[in-house]
């Protein structure tokens, strides 16, 4: 197995392994070991059926919760992250988050591989949040030491949400729900749970507000701290391929989609990897 660091922020490529075939413990191994220290891992040239994606996510740490999008038919844990070429909805993810944090234990991964690619657009984006705590001036930082965090779906997928009863014409099966409400607290500068290094967990949108401060002081923070989260310096900047499986760390890195390629389809499949 080779690993090639790309060079930017965080996110390497690895070769020299078929994952359509179930791995040997080793091989697991150094996948784990290098995404925890890449934090964004692209397979490219694999050729991945649904069960190969499932056994995949299996082998990295088992299968996390999905809400709110439906899974593809015949799956319960496989999500189609989809876009029609005529559609004209916003793209779906356009802005930083990680996934399904405002779960009580949000899932430590996301497996992504690449069905459909358009010639040119829809290139994802990773923001290393370590380096986002490690670079912060130590005025912002006094601010945030200790913060707990409130995240929520609500924004997102209640009935009035983004993705809500409002949004027409996406191909995407999304579920809008009053379960969207819930709330969920993490602190905002956390250890990672496996390798112990400090970062910053989440962002603006999933993130509503911080315990025991008012609406009016969060809001200009979130935001404050959202254009500091997502700067060029801690990004990598994933090109897509057909047939390339990526992997991200939800522990570490803030991640969006990008657009580009109307009149072009897009369509991958998605599975979350289980809290460590
Ligand atoms: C996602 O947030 O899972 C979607 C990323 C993408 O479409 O590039």
């Amino acid at each position: 197995m080779h690993v090639e660091p790309s060079g930017q922020a965080c996110g390497a490529v690895v070769t020299g392994v078929d994952l359509a075939a179930p791995l040997a413990p080793q091989d697991v191994a150094a996948i784990r070991a290098a995404w925890l220290q890449h934090h964004v891992l692209a397979f490219p040239d694999q050729h991945l059926s649904d069960d190969d994606l499932e056994r995949f996510t299996m082998a990295m740490g088992g299968f996390g919760e999905d809400p709110f999008i439906a899974p593809i038919p015949g799956r319960t844990h496989v999500i189609a992250i989809q876009r029609d070429a005529n559609e004209t909805a916003p793209i779906f993810a356009e802005t930083w988050h990680t996934d399904w944090s405002f779960q009580a234990r949000p899932p430590a991964g996301t497996c992504l591989y690449g069905l459909t690619i358009p010639p040119a657009g829809g290139d994802t984006l990773f923001a290393n949040q370590h380096l986002a705590l490690d670079a912060m001036p130590a005025e912002l930082r006094a601010r945030i030491e200790g913060l707990v965090a409130i995240h929520s779906a609500q924004k997102a997928y209640a009935p009035e949400g983004f993705y809500g009863a409002g949004d027409k014409g996406r191909s995407m099966t999304i579920r809008p729900s009053e379960a969207a409400r819930a709330t969920q607290q993490h602190p905002f500068i956390r250890h990672h749970p496996e390798t112990g290094r400090k970062g910053l967990f989440g962002c603006l949108g999933y993130i509503i507000g911080f315990e025991g401060m008012s609406e009016e002081e969060a809001l200009p923070l979130l935001v404050e701290l959202y254009h500091w989260q997502g700067q060029e310096q801690f990004q990598y900047r994933h090109r897509w391929q057909k047939n390339m499986l990526v992997m991200w760390d939800n522990r570490s890195v803030l991640h969006a989609a990008t657009g580009g390629y109307q009149g072009h389809a897009r369509l991958l499949h998605r599975t979350t990897i289980a809290a460590a």
